[in-house]
C-alpha cells in the first residue's frame, strides 16, 4: 500500500464499488475453494463441540477460524471498499440447525450515539454450505445503510418482508456477503435442516480514521491474531491495529448525563471552549 494509504481496487470493480454504495451489500457466491470451505467446517464442528463441553471456545486460537479474520479472498475486497486501512473487529461462527430462531430486523453499525456515517464498517456473512431455503433465509433491504437510525428501528416488523427488502436463500457453498454494517438485514426462521445444517460465520471490518467502540475483550483477540501470525508476515498487520478503538462502557454513564437536546450544541461549546484555551 502507498504511504499515503489510499490503494486502488484490486478485486472489485468500480460498478461493484458503486453497487455497494448504493445497495448496502455484494455477494460473492461460491468463493472458496473446497479444501478452505471443509477446514473451516471441521473449526466450526470443533467449536459447537467445546461450547457443548465448555471447552476452549476463543475463535482466534482455531486454525482456519483464527486465519480466516485475514483471509485474502475476504479482506482484499474489503480494503477496495474501505480505500484505505481498517481493523478487524469481530469473527462469531456457528452453525445453525432445525427449530433456530429468526433474528428480527436491525443493523450491526457501531456507532455512539447513531449520528452519521462518515466512516464505513462492514460486516461479512460467510455461509459455509450455502443457503437452500432451509433453516433461514438472509433478509437486507437495500439502500437502507444511507438513512441514520437506531439499531432496532425496524425491530417491530421482525423478519417480514419490508417494502423493497430482498430474501437471499440460494447461494453456493464457501459464497460469502459483504454488508455495510448499517443495511437493515434480518434472518427469517425456515423449516427444514433435518440434514442440512446452515453453516454461518460473521467477520467485521471497521475503517481508520475514527474511533470506534470495541469492548476491550476485543483487542486481546486482536493481539492475540498478531501473536499466532494470522497478519501473514506483516502483510496485514494493519487489520489488528487496536489504536482505532475505544472502550464505550468507558463512556456509558457520563454520556448519558449529558445526552439530552441537540448534541451539535454540546460538540460546539466543546469545541469553543477548547480554542479559548488554546488562545489563554
Ligand atoms: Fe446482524
Amino acid at each position: 500500500m502507498p504511504e499515503d494509504g489510499i490503494k486502488s481496487n484490486c478485486c472489485l470493480s468500480q460498478t461493484e464499488v458503486d453497487q455497494f454504495n448504493s445497495e448496502g451489500y455484494l455477494i460473492f457466491d461460491g468463493f472458496f475453494d473446497k479444501n478452505l470451505n471443509q477446514l473451516l467446517k471441521e473449526d466450526v464442528d470443533q467449536l459447537m463441540t467445546n461450547r457443548a463441553n465448555k471447552e476452549e471456545t476463543n475463535l482466534m486460537v482455531f486454525p482456519s477460524l483464527g486465519s480466516l479474520t485475514s483471509e485474502p479472498i475476504i479482506v482484499d475486497r474489503v480494503a477496495d471498499l474501505m480505500g484505505t486501512t481498517f481493523t478487524h473487529h469481530h469473527i462469531h461462527a456457528r452453525w445453525q440447525g432445525k427449530g433456530e430462531p429468526g433474528v428480527s430486523w436491525h443493523h450491526d453499525y457501531e456507532q455512539m450515539p447513531q449520528t452519521n456515517r462518515s466512516h464505513l464498517m462492514v460486516h461479512v456473512f460467510i455461509y459455509l454450505d450455502g443457503l437452500n431455503g432451509e433453516i433461514g433465509d438472509l433478509l437486507v433491504l437495500p439502500g437502507s445503510h444511507q438513512r441514520i437510525m437506531a439499531r432496532d428501528a425496524y425491530r417491530q416488523f421482525m423478519h417480514e418482508d419490508l417494502p423493497g427488502s430482498v430474501t437471499i436463500d440460494n447461494l453456493s457453498p464457501g459464497s460469502f456477503v459483504i454488508v455495510h454494517s448499517a443495511l437493515q438485514h434480518a434472518r427469517r426462521p425456515k423449516p427444514g435442516g433435518e440434514t442440512f445444517r446452515r453453516y454461518f460465520i460473521d467477520t467485521s471490518y471497521c475503517q481508520h480514521g475514527i474511533l470506534w467502540p470495541a469492548g476491550r475483550r476485543l483487542w486481546h483477540l486482536n493481539q492475540m491474531a498478531l501473536d499466532l501470525g494470522w497478519d501473514r508476515n506483516g502483510k496485514y498487520k494493519f487489520l489488528y491495529d487496536n489504536s482505532c478503538f475505544f472502550d464505550p462502557h468507558d463512556y456509558v454513564e457520563k454520556f448519558n448525563t449529558c445526552n439530552q437536546g441537540s448534541l451539535a450544541v454540546h460538540l460546539m461549546e466543546g469545541i469553543n471552549s477548547h480554542n479559548e484555551e488554546i488562545k489563554a
